[in-house]
């Protein structure tokens, strides 16, 4: 995750630019910069590489400007190198960014037209740019901002430095988190409260959408429609803890929302979002093409995952695949012939039980990899490869951000596995990854469901029991629903695939029951009438009183709302993501409804973050 500074001080400013940037380091980067004013021009400094580097170009050419901005970057458009590392700058702007700007391309090439030259490969160079061509028009630098911000589409956090404007930065969040800290005639901007503890612990979080206009006297906010808002002052405790819960309530919320940005950052480990392919940062020690089969195995959430990557692996790689919880596995004494590839996922990298799978998987002579977020952890040390998940400490007992992170890097995993056996053509990768890319801004939509979802939520705090279906990909993602529930929130919930439903819980519905359906419309599964079959199992449920809570995309609403007494319209997503996507409702209704019912979310009875016993 690139990490985001901005600081309007007293003193020179480079030097506590780079020790908050230091304290953004947790978050991963290959190169850094600042850039400050000096006498009104802007002037930069960039490295690849670590903070050291970017200190030893600051002691050989130091900077004197009292405002500046800073930047880790973790490569997503563009390899890691100075050019391409932040701030990207015009004469007439300065600008850090953090995120994906998915439109780049035309933007770029409508820039080009006109005369910008660009001297990166960045996505980021665009908005520098774009503000500076507004500003040209006439503008001053806060309209231009206002002009530039609602053509940009993507998932992203922003701030701007202006030459000439000794007293003002600019900052704006659509997706990616971004603080505003409040010191003593100084004002600061920052990723999160961690980066600007040093300097203060009064903060103000940008809520989605929202841009703010910074001088040393304070803060105006402004929200996406373009309204003057007041966002609350709090004190933070980041200073003490390196993982602070933010403006929110519980570590889960915190985490629940911070699935655009590591979604994101995930994706961009294994992505070339500019080639659009994927592109694996490590080298995999055995041969797809020569791999037979693969057996997933995980508990819990993480095995969620690891179902809805059968799904992938079978369709985009024509592989087989066998799953099942480690506790199974690893006495059921499955075969294995040697060389085949077994694959574990784990947030903690310590599950016991998994552990114990890859030990047995290791002696049958498979091929073993792994993808966990926990890169120290004990199934990363023993594995032949890791792939790690990048979603940052989890802390909160109820995985959330894990699972997403975990279903980005499989699909990733998926396509260079569909690739290298010669089943999945480059049209094809080219309009996954391209799916892939914009996930990032599809969760921020589906965050935006937050409220809808709190108010039924206050519904189902009265249920005793409550079923979750889904078929293809949404089976997983019904299972999902279901224990997040019931970890949480102790309301007893089971996932099916609903076509299961006839054989055995539909004897379960009354009016007492709700069912939650997740179905996006699936335009591939059309000709099969996947979705149509989903509406019947509805209809089965409706004519029994069961209360419907549907999950689906506006082509589904359209189809099958009249069912439902409550529907959640996601975004239309290419079908393959789905799953990534429809993680952020489930999540928020277990959420909600375990905050309603006054539980202990954060640390629900009876469970452990890293189960090491079996
Ligand atoms: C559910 C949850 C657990 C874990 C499971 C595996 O919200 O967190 O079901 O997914 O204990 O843990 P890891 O992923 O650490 O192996």
């Amino acid at each position: 995750m690139c990490g985001i500074v901005g600081i309007l001080g007293h003193e020179p400013v480079a030097g506590q630019l780079v020790d908050a940037l230091k304290r953004l380091e947790y978050r991963g980067y290959d190169s850094a910069g600042v850039a400050t004013l000096e006498a009104g021009a802007l002037t930069r400094r960039r490295a690849e590489g670590k903070l050291r580097n970017l200190e030893g170009r600051l002691r050989d050419a130091p900077l004197s400007g009292t405002i500046g901005i800073g930047h880790t970057r973790w490569a997503t458009h563009g390899k890691p190198s100075e050019s391409n590392a932040h701030p990207h700058a015009t004469d007439r702007i300065a600008v850090v960014h953090n995120g994906i700007i998915e439109n780049f391309r035309e933007l770029r090439e409508q820039l080009e037209k006109s005369g910008a030259k660009f001297a990166s490969e960045t996505d980021t160079e665009v908005v520098a740019h774009l503000v500076t061509d507004e500003m040209k028009k006439g503008k001053n630098p806060v309209d231009a901002v206002a002009a530039a911000l609602p053509r940009l589409r993507g998932a992203f956090a922003l701030a701007f430095l202006f030459a000439g404007e000794e007293d003002l930065l600019i900052g704006a969040r659509k997706g990616s988190p971004l603080a505003v800290g409040h010191g003593d005639g100084e004002m600061f901007l920052g990723s999160d409260a961690i980066a600007l503890a040093p300097f203060t612990d009064t903060i103000s979080y940008l809520e989605d959408g929202d841009w703010a206009v910074v001088t040393r006297k304070g803060v105006q906010v402004r929200d996406a429609t373009g309204k003057i808002v007041e966002r609350a002052v709090l004190k933070s405790n980041a200073s003490a803890f390196l993982v602070d819960k933010g403006n929110h309530r519980h570590f889960m919320a915190k985490e629940i929302h911070e699935q655009p940005e590591v979604v994101g950052h995930t994706l961009a480990h294994y992505l070339d979002m500019a080639a659009e392919r994927v592109s694996l940062p490590m080298t995999l020690p055995f041969d797809f093409k020569k791999i037979e089969r693969v057996a997933i195995s995980a508990c819990g959430t993480a095995y969620y995952a690891g179902l809805v990557a059968k799904y992938w692996f079978e369709r985009f790689a024509r592989l087989p695949v066998e799953i099942d919880v480690a506790s199974e596995f690893r006495y059921r004494e499955a075969p294995f012939s040697p060389g085949n590839l077994a694959l574990f996922v784990s947030q903690s990298g310590e599950t016991a039980d998994t552990l114990a799978t890859l030990r047995y998987a290791k002696e049958q002579k498979q091929h073993v990899l792994s993808v966990v977020n926990v890169p120290t952890s004990t199934i990363a040390r023993e594995s032949d490869v890791v792939m790690p998940t990048l979603a940052g400490p989890e802390i909160g007992v109820a995985s959330t951000k894990a699972f997403t992170c975990q279903l980005a890097t499989l699909l990733c995993l998926t396509i260079a596995a569909g690739r290298a056996r010669g089943v999945l053509s480059t049209e094809d990768e080219r309009n996954l990854v391209r799916a892939m890319i914009e996930v990032p801004r599809h969760i921020s939509e589906a965050l935006r469901l937050e409220p809808q979802i709190e108010a039924l939520s206050r519904d189902l705090v009265k249920a005793k029991d409550v079923l979750y279906l889904g078929r293809g990909t949404a089976y997983p993602l019904a299972l999902e629903g279901a224990l997040k529930l019931k970890e949480i929130s102790y309301i007893h919930a089971e996932g099916y695939a609903a076509g299961e439903l006839k054989h055995g819980p539909i004897a379960l519905i009354d009016e007492n029951m709700p069912v939650v359906v997740v179905a996006p419309f699936d335009k591939s599964a059309r000709r099969e009438g996947v979705f149509e079959k989903t509406v019947s199992n509805m209809q089965e449920v409706a004519a029994r009183g069961g209360k419907i809570i549907l999950i689906t995309d506006p082509h589904g609403a359209k189809e099958a709302a009249a069912l439902s007494l409550s529907t959640l319209v996601l975004p239309d997503v290419a079908t393959t993501v789905t799953p990534i996507v429809y993680a952020i409702p489930v999540q928020l209704m277990a959420y909600h409804t375990a905050v309603n019912m006054g539980t202990d979310v954060d640390q629900p009875r009876n469970l452990a973050k890293s189960v090491t016993v079996e």
